[in-house]
């Protein structure tokens, strides 16, 4: 393995910077905060929680109609986060640890009042007419085609401009113009804001909804899909979808714009992109390294995001991606972001919750890939409760993106004033300053895989395959590189599982347990092994 390629063995956690910590006071979180936490992440030693590089959602200037999402100026700090001098002070400070830094990079849409949409909209022969997409409406006015957003509740994914009698597009809120990806001048200023951040030092980009920039020409009609009752959400409608031609997203020019990307990024040393390819396919999804590996260097998987608890649905997702990856490619995994319903909360069936969250932290930390992590997901955060008169995000996903909580004051440690989204009260024993002296807690979990990992050959970039002839609940595989072999058991199950593994040795060590009281150290007879309910464990084979 190249030296160069920390992407492929280092460990990743999102920051969403409205919320991970408020440096001056005024209940939003800020770039000076972060630079302050930095030592919760990675001081070099196991007490903090060891990860190689962070990924910050967008800090930009925006009028934060998707909280960020909708850029304004791609090259600069909005106000509540801080200044371009702060953000270098938190690369250089990163840096220092021996962390990476990645921005997130939306390229598919601009916020409608970004300057290059304002001058589009000005006039149909503005010279910036075609940097985004206009159509004319059908001959009885109404929009171009039947294409939606993918918020439900933002409906038509058109919005009709009355002083230049057109319809613009946008996949997502109508605040979030879609730039226009067949013009070269709009490749051209991309390259340019790439550029831009990686001058500054960037280790490289998250790539939002990477697989909308290009879609159909033609804007033909997307295949219809059966409603039913109610709205569908955007997800419903990808799965429905998966597989069938669309032509709103997907078309095959984004891996020429995918290709172009790499070709910026390899001007530098060790800078990569991760992507953020929503799309139900994994044969599709596997598209998306290139067919030289010469895209994307690491895809989200959200086939993987979307399993239901169950063992057997995991390992097949694993393995079916692994068999399709072209060779050289390599697997990013996760379960948790800004956009999706915590763990916690997710696999929560009757109070075990933090059971699995435990499993599914070991599942990530463990498989072949590089795994990614969610700020408050090393905690156990669950869904916060938002009161409806606090519901601010269009998506409903306020519940996944309350503060950070870093010790039980009332502002958690957050911030000393206001908090933008509300802390659960369950905050006062679920944080950081608890869990930092509590050997039981999910946070020491945390530090004890990532730690343990960073030790191993065979978790870093060994072998992987999964074993067969489990009994039903149980994901169990090996990683193995040179003599050092490990055995993952991981209970999907509220019931203790034998498993007979005798053949592969009479016992092995524990090195890890996600129960807090299963301390690591002894032997475990492996013929048959005992796995307890909700249990996941590391196995050393002599
Ligand atoms: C991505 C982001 C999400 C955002 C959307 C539009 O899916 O993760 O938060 O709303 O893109 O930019
Ligand atoms: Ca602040």
């Amino acid at each position: 393995m190249a030296a160069g390629e920390w992407w492929r063995h280092g460990v990743v956690y999102q920051i969403y910077p409205r919320s991970f910590a408020d440096g001056n006071g005024d209940g939003i979180g800020d770039l000076p905060g972060i630079t302050s936490r930095l030592d919760h992440l990675n001081d070099g030693t196991p007490d903090s929680l060891g990860v190689d590089a962070i990924w910050l959602s967008p800090f930009y200037p925006s009028p934060m109609a998707d909280f960020g999402y909708d850029i304004a100026d791609y090259t600069g700090v909005h106000p509540d986060f801080g200044t371009l001098d702060d953000f270098d002070r938190l690369v250089a400070e990163a840096h220092a640890r021996g962390i990476r830094v990645l921005v997130d990079l939306v390229p598919n849409h601009t916020s409608d009042q970004h300057p290059w949409f304002l001058e589009s909209r000005s006039a149909r022969d503005s010279p910036k007419r075609d940097w985004y997409v206009w159509a004319d409406p059908k001959p009885d006015g109404s929009p171009p085609n039947n294409w939606m957003s993918t918020f439900p509740s933002a409906g038509r994914a058109w919005t009709f401009d009355e002083a230049t009698g057109q319809w613009y597009l946008h996949s997502f809120m109508r605040e979030q113009p879609d730039l226009n990806w067949w013009d070269p001048e709009v490749r051209a200023a991309m390259d340019d804001v790439m550029r831009f951040w990686l001058d500054r030092g960037v280790d490289g980009f998250r790539i939002d909804v990477a697989h909308k920039m290009a879609r159909d020409p033609e804007l033909r009609d997307n295949p219809l899909v059966e409603l039913g009752e109610g709205e569908l959400s955007a997800t419903e409608l990808e799965a429905r979808l998966a597989g069938q031609q669309r032509f709103d997203q997907n078309w095959p020019e984004v891996h020429e714009i995918l290709r172009r990307f790499r070709r910026t990024l390899e001007q530098y040393d060790d800078r990569m992109a991760v992507g953020e390819v929503y799309l139900l396919d994994l044969a599709t999804l596997a598209g998306y390294y290139g067919q030289g590996v010469d895209e994307l260097h690491l895809v989200h998987n959200f086939v993987f995001v979307r399993q239901p608890w169950k063992a057997e649905a995991f390992r097949q997702t694993v393995d079916e991606l692994w068999s399709l990856l072209p060779p050289g490619a390599w697997p990013a995994w996760f379960l948790s972001n800004h956009d999706h319903s915590r763990v916690a909360t997710r696999y929560d069936e009757g109070g075990n919750g933090q059971a699995r969250a435990r499993v599914a932290a070991m599942m990530v930390l463990t498989l072949r890939g590089t795994p990614f992590l969610y700020q408050g997901e090393e905690l156990g955060m669950a869904d916060s409760e938002i009161p409806a008169d606090r519901v601010i995000d269009i998506d409903g996903r306020d519940a996944e993106r309350t503060p950070m909580q870093w010790d039980g004051s009332p502002g958690a440690g957050f911030t000393s004033g206001d908090p933008w989204l509300p802390i659960p009260g369950s905050a006062r024993e679920v944080n950081v300053a608890a869990q930092r002296e509590d050997p039981g807690s999910m946070l020491s979990l945390y530090r004890r895989l990532l730690w343990y990992r960073r030790g191993s050959a065979a978790l870093r970039q060994g072998g992987y395959r999964s074993l067969t002839d489990t009994p039903g609940g149980l994901y169990a595989y090996l990683r193995t590189e040179g003599d050092e072999r490990l055995l993952v058991a991981l209970n999907f199950t509220g019931r203790p599982l034998r498993y007979d593994v005798g053949a592969l040795a009479p016992a092995g060590r524990l090195e890890l347990s996600t129960h807090p009281d299963r301390l690591p150290g002894g032997q475990v007879g492996l013929g048959p092994l005992e796995v307890g309910p909700d249990e996941g464990l590391v196995i050393r084979l002599p």
